[in-house]
């Protein structure tokens, strides 16, 4: 899909850790459709090979920053601008980690230092990053932020655990700050809640395989995927969009209008002998 719809527009995407990753299939189709951009990710995912060489495959600066730390926030900021040459037209945040999930430790007995870490990664890395590009005023004018959630942000998700309180609050950050973004520079924020993918951070969580199938047979279109997230973020980011913010808008084949469906149905009668 080549349509040139983010011809001159420059951006910079956080969170490629490897070719399963959400980031990873955006930045590469934002370049696609003619942006130029600058990839971010921690000191320890620079270091692994394969995001070095998705910065050499797209022609891109990588610039290394952790997202809970609020001066590196701004490096990127100030610096991408530097390296591309003008004001920034789109974000992506596509960060998230649980210590918690990681080690599987029930929600009922969580570890709280732990759950502090996990909601600084998750969610207040977003405010922080909102407030560094807006206190460094690198955006642009309709300049498109987007962060990734997940449904258990609003609904209870088994086995989701700590990372559900981290996207409703990566959401109601979306909200409140996207309300004053847009006031006061007309600047867009919104959250896409993504389909289960089987990416690093998808697989780290319980039962991941029973949740993708689930959400798979539930869905009319079926899940989504990494590539069609990208090409919904790419819309995002692109000047078709310039009147949307402060929204969660679901990318998720149409799961979260579901009750039930055939599929679902059918496995279950047969699983509890209910077939006719
Ligand atoms: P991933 O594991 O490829 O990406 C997570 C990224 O977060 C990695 O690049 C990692 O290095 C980065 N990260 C972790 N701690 C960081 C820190 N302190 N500073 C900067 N970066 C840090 O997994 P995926 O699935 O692509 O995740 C991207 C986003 O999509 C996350 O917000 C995730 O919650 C969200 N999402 C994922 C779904 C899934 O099923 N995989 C479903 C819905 C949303």
């Amino acid at each position: 899909m080549k349509n040139g719809i983010l011809l001159g527009k420059r951006g910079i995407i956080f969170g490629a850790l490897n070719d399963k990753s959400i980031a990873w299939k955006v930045a590469e189709k934002a370049v696609e459709e003619g942006a130029q951009i600058t990839i971010s990710n921690t000191a320890m995912a620079c270091r692994m090979g394969e995001v070095k060489a998705l910065a050499e495959k797209l022609n891109c600066e990588l610039i290394q920053a952790d997202a809970t730390n609020y001066a590196e926030l701004v490096n990127v900021f100030e610096k991408s601008q530097e390296i591309l040459g003008g004001k920034i037209d789109f974000v992506l945040h596509s960060i998230g980690m649980s210590p918690n999930v990681r080690k599987a430790i029930p929600y009922d007995d969580i570890n709280y230092d732990f759950m502090n870490k996990t909601i600084d990664i998750s969610a207040l890395s977003f405010h922080k990053m909102l407030s560094a590009a807006k206190k460094t005023d690198v955006m642009n004018e309709y300049g498109s932020i987007l962060a990734l959630t997940y449904i258990a942000g609003e609904r209870a998700f088994v086995g989701y655990s700590d990372m559900a309180d981290a996207k409703a609050m990566l959401q109601s950050i979306t909200r409140n700050f996207g309300y004053i973004f847009g006031k006061e520079r007309k600047v867009r924020v919104n959250t896409i809640s993504q389909s289960p993918t089987m990416t690093t951070a998808g697989t780290g969580i319980k039962g991941m395989s029973s949740i993708f199938d689930y959400a798979d047979k539930l869905s009319p279109l079926g899940n989504a995927t990494a590539d069609d997230c990208a090409n919904y973020c790419v819309m995002m980011f692109s000047d078709y969009t310039r009147k949307v913010t402060m929204q969660n808008l679901y990318h998720d084949g149409g799961f979260s209008t579901m009750g039930m469906s055939a599929e679902v149905m059918e496995i279950y009668d047969k699983g509890v002998g209910l077939e006719k």
